[in-house]
C-alpha cells in the first residue's frame, strides 16, 4: 500500500529524468473475461485509457460497454473540477450495487482523483468495495495488482516522478488519428489548478522516441498525430531541446496532419509560430487557454502573462499563420473576482473574437492556493457571468462557422456521425466539427467537403466527388 501525499506532489526539486522501457510479458489470466472502461477528463487521460486497455487485454480480456457482463470496471477519472469529481463518486454507487451481487468483479480507480489524499480517505473508508487504485505515475502496476490474490482493498499511488515511461502497448481508440504524448506533469502552478499535484513534474520524453512513434504511426497508415502535454510550449526544457524543434522534425515525417495540446501563453515563442506557419502539414489551430481577462485575476491566477502580452501574442499568430483558429479555455469567478474584472473577460472576448472557448466556474480544489483565497461573491453571480459570457462565445464561435457556409473545406473523416448513422463526420484544418453526407468508403481520407449548413458548434457538409463540378 502507497498513498498520495500533497507535500510529495508539489516537489520540484529533481531535475533528472528516468527513462523507464517497459518490456513485461503477463500471462493470460483473464482469457474469456470482459472489461468495462469508463474514462473522464482531457485527452491525457483518453490516451492513457488506451494503454490500460493494452493492459487488460494484454491479460486476455475483452472491452465490453454492458457494465453487467464485466469482470473488471475501471474508472480513469479526473480531478479538475468537483462535479467531475462527482460523476465518479455517483457512478461508484452503480459498481458498488454490481459488486453485491457479484463478488468476484474486481473495481479499478485509476487517473487524477487516486492522487487526491482527500479522495483516498474518503475510498478507504466509505468505498471499501473499490479493489484497487492505481496512481498516474504508476500505470504499469495495473497488471500486477489485477494479477494479485486480493486479500484487501490495494491502493498503489505514488505523488511525484521521475521517470518517463516508453513502450506502453497502447490498444488505440482510432486507426486514423492518433494521440502521442510528449510530455507529463506540469510547473506552472496556476493558484486554481491540480493538475501539478495529480501529475506530478514535467518531464519530456526523448525526441528521437517520439519520431519512431510517429513514423511507426504513419506507416500503420495513420492520417494525423495530436501531440499531448499539459503544456506543449514547454516541452524539451528538461532535456536541452524545445517544442519549435520537436514539431519540426515530426513535420519533416510527413504524416499529413498534426496537432498538439495545450499551448500556454507564457512561453510561446516566434520560433514555434514560424514553424507552424511554415508547414502545411502543422495544421492552423491553436487552444490558448487565456482563463481571464483581468491583469488582476491574472496575477492571482499565476498565470505569467497580462491581458497585454495575450492580445500581442494573439494578434502575431492571425498575423504569421494563414487562416488560423484559436480557441480558448476561460474561468468566471476565480476567488476575488469583480464585475470590472469580469468586464475585462468579456471585452478580449470582444476583442479576440475565438472560434470556440470552453468556459468554467471557478472550482475550488483542496491543496491548491486559490482554494484559501477569499471568496465573497455568490453563486449566482457566478453563473449569471457564465451566461453572460457563453452568449458572447457562441456568438463569435456561430460567427466563425458562419464564414464557411457555402466553401469547399478539406475534412479528414473520422468515422459514422454518433448522432445521425447516415452521416459521417470529421474535423476540418482548422478544427470544426462537420457532419458530412457521403458514402463509408471516405472514412480515414482527407476529401473535399462543401458547406451547406453552420451552426455554432458544427457545420454540415456535403462530400465533393473528384472531378465532379461544384
Ligand atoms: N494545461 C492546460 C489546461 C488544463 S485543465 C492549460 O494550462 O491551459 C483545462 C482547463 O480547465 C483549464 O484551462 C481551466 O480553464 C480549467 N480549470 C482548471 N482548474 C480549474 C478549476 N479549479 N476550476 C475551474 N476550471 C478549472
Ligand atoms: Fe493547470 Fe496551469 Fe498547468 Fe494548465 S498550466 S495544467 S492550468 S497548472
Ligand atoms: Fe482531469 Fe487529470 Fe486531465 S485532472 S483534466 S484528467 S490531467
Amino acid at each position: 500500500m502507497h498513498l498520495p501525499n500533497l507535500d510529495e506532489a508539489k516537489k520540484r526539486t529533481s531535475k533528472n529524468n528516468i527513462y523507464k522501457n517497459l518490456t513485461e510479458n503477463y500471462p493470460k489470466a483473464y482469457v474469456g473475461k470482459k472489461y468495462f472502461l469508463r474514462t473522464y477528463g482531457c485527452q491525457m487521460n483518453v490516451h492513457d485509457s488506451e494503454a490500460i486497455r493494452g493492459y487488460l487485454e494484454m491479460l486476455g480480456m475483452e472491452n465490453t460497454t454492458n457494465i453487467e457482463e464485466a469482470t473488471v470496471i475501471v474508472l480513469n477519472t479526473c480531478a479538475i473540477r468537483e462535479n467531475a469529481r462527482d460523476k465518479v463518486i455517483g457512478f461508484l454507487g452503480k459498481c458498488k450495487y454490481l459488486k453485491k451481487n457479484h463478488p468476484d468483479i474486481k473495481i479499478v480507480i485509476a487517473g487524477c482523483m487516486s492522487e487526491q489524499p482527500d479522495v483516498i480517505d474518503d475510498i478507504m473508508k466509505n468505498h471499501k468495495y473499490v479493489d484497487i487504485v492505481v496512481g498516474t505515475h504508476n500505470l504499469d502496476d495495473l497488471p500486477k495488482l489485477l494479477l494479485k490474490d486480493l486479500k484487501k482493498q490495494e491502493i498503489e499511488v505514488f505523488s511525484n516522478s521521475d521517470e518517463v515511461i516508453e513502450g506502453f502497448n497502447y490498444v488505440r481508440d482510432s486507426k486514423i488519428a492518433a494521440w502521442v504524448n510528449i510530455m507529463f506533469g506540469c510547473d506552472k502552478f496556476c493558484t486554481y489548478c491540480i493538475v501539478p499535484y495529480t501529475r506530478g513534474r514535467e518531464r519530456s520524453r526523448k525526441l528521437e522516441n517520439i519520431i519512431e512513434e510517429v513514423k511507426s504511426l504513419k506507416r500503420d497508415g495513420y492520417k494525423e498525430v495530436t501531440l499531448l502535454g499539459q503544456n506543449v510550449n514547454a516541452y524539451g526544457k528538461d532535456i536541452g531541446t524545445s517544442f519549435s524543434t520537436l514539431l519540426e522534425e515530426v513535420a519533416k515525417t510527413g504524416i499529413e496532419r498534426i496537432r498538439f495540446v495545450t499551448s500556454h501563453p507564457w512561453n510561446f515563442t516566434d520560433e514555434m509560430i514560424n514553424v507552424i506557419a511554415k508547414y502545411k502539414n502543422i495544421m492552423p489551430y491553436i487552444h490558448l487557454p487565456i482563463q481571464s481577462g483581468s491583469n488582476n485575476i491574472l496575477k492571482k491566477m499565476n498565470r505569467r502573462y497580462t491581458k497585454e502580452e495575450y492580445l500581442e501574442l494573439f494578434n502575431k499568430m492571425k498575423k504569421k499563420i494563414p487562416n488560423v483558429a484559436i480557441t480558448t479555455d476561460i474561468i468566471v469567478g476565480f476567488p476575488g473576482e469583480s464585475d470590472e474584472d469580469f468586464e475585462e473577460t468579456l471585452d478580449v472576448v470582444e476583442k479576440c473574437q475565438f472560434d470556440g472557448a470552453y468556459t468554467f466556474i471557478f472550482s475550488k480544489r483542496e491543496g491548491t492556493p486559490a482554494a484559501l483565497m477569499k471568496d465573497n461573491t455568490s453563486i449566482a453571480t457566478k453563473e449569471k457571468r457564465l451566461q453572460r459570457l457563453n452568449e458572447l462565445v457562441n456568438y463569435y464561435s456561430n460567427k466563425s462557422n458562419q464564414k464557411l457556409l457555402h466553401k469547399v473545406v478539406e475534412v479528414l473523416i473520422l468515422g459514422e456521425s454518433e448522432k445521425d448513422s447516415k452521416k459521417l463526420y470529421g474535423y476540418t484544418d482548422t478544427m470544426k466539427l462537420v457532419n458530412v453526407e457521403g458514402s463509408k468508403d471516405i472514412i480515414g481520407k482527407i476529401v473535399k467537403v462543401k458547406i451547406t449548413d453552420a451552426k455554432s458548434f458544427s457545420l454540415d457538409g456535403k462530400y465533393l466527388e473528384e472531378g465532379v463540378e461544384v
